[in-house]
């Protein structure tokens, strides 16, 4: 049975009264509650900490190596490695495999029609290949691997491309003294922008 129209409008009355009511009571909170709230001050979390931030600070400058975490490793535990967590996407020796192209040779291809991509031929610093391989690789488990343990790939990749003995001590020290083939293969941008000088008063406007 219909209501009445003045039945209709107190239940609409009512509703939006309940509506309101519970809004007001939402976004007051009671003095108790108040009192805990003023005593904080505004803030957007917490202080990072060290040890925090060491997990993500692992950047490495490649020219000089500055950042290589200590550790080391033999071509021997390198290879091992290399089977068990790369060999299936990159192939046996590194020659190629499922996913990727080799990884070996074409050392003084740069200068050719037919350029090799390797991290032989490429690369101008060795402690890339580590930043690399830490960062990025295995593909599906990226930094999964101990700093050994890429020490030891990384070794194994740059003793396949004859740029270091089988006997060679993979360490920081290593990495950062090794010349790669094509240091000196890289031209440098000489576009404006990139001698941008920091500045940040009274600074030129750029046109
Ligand atoms: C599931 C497949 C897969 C596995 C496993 C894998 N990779 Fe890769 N890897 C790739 C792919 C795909 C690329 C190309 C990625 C790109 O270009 O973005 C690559 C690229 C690389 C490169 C760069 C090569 C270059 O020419 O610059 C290196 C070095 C490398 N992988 C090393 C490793 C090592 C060392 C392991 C084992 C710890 C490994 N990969 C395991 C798929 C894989």
């Amino acid at each position: 049975m219909p209501l009445p129209k003045s039945h209709k409008l107190l239940a609409l009355l009512a509703f939006c009264s309940a509506l309101s009511y519970g809004g007001v009571l939402a976004a007051e909170p009671s003095k108790a509650n108040r009192s805990a709230v003023d005593g904080v001050k505004p803030a957007y979390g917490q202080h990072i900490t060290e040890a925090d931030l060491a997990q993500w600070n692992i950047d490495i400058r490649t020219k000089d190596g500055a950042g290589l975490p200590s550790g080391s490793s033999t071509i021997a535990q390198g290879k091992n490695v290399y089977e068990a967590k790369c060999a299936s996407c990159h192939g046996e020796k590194a020659a190629g495999g499922a996913m990727f192209g080799t990884m070996v040779g074409g050392i003084g291809s740069f200068t050719t029609n037919t350029r090799v991509l390797t991290p032989g031929s490429m690369y101008p610093y060795a402690p890339a290949l580590f930043d690399y391989v830490r960062r990025a690789m295995p593909l599906l488990e990226p930094q999964s691997l101990s700093n050994d343990e890429v020490y030891g790939v990384s070794g194994y990749i740059l003793h396949l491309n004859g740029l270091i003995p089988a006997d060679a001590v993979v360490n920081a020290k290593l990495l950062s003294d090794l010349k790669m083939p094509n240091r000196d293969g890289f031209i440098v941008d000489d576009r404006p922008d990139v001698k941008a000088v920091r500045c940040m008063k009274n600074c030129a406007v750029l046109r």
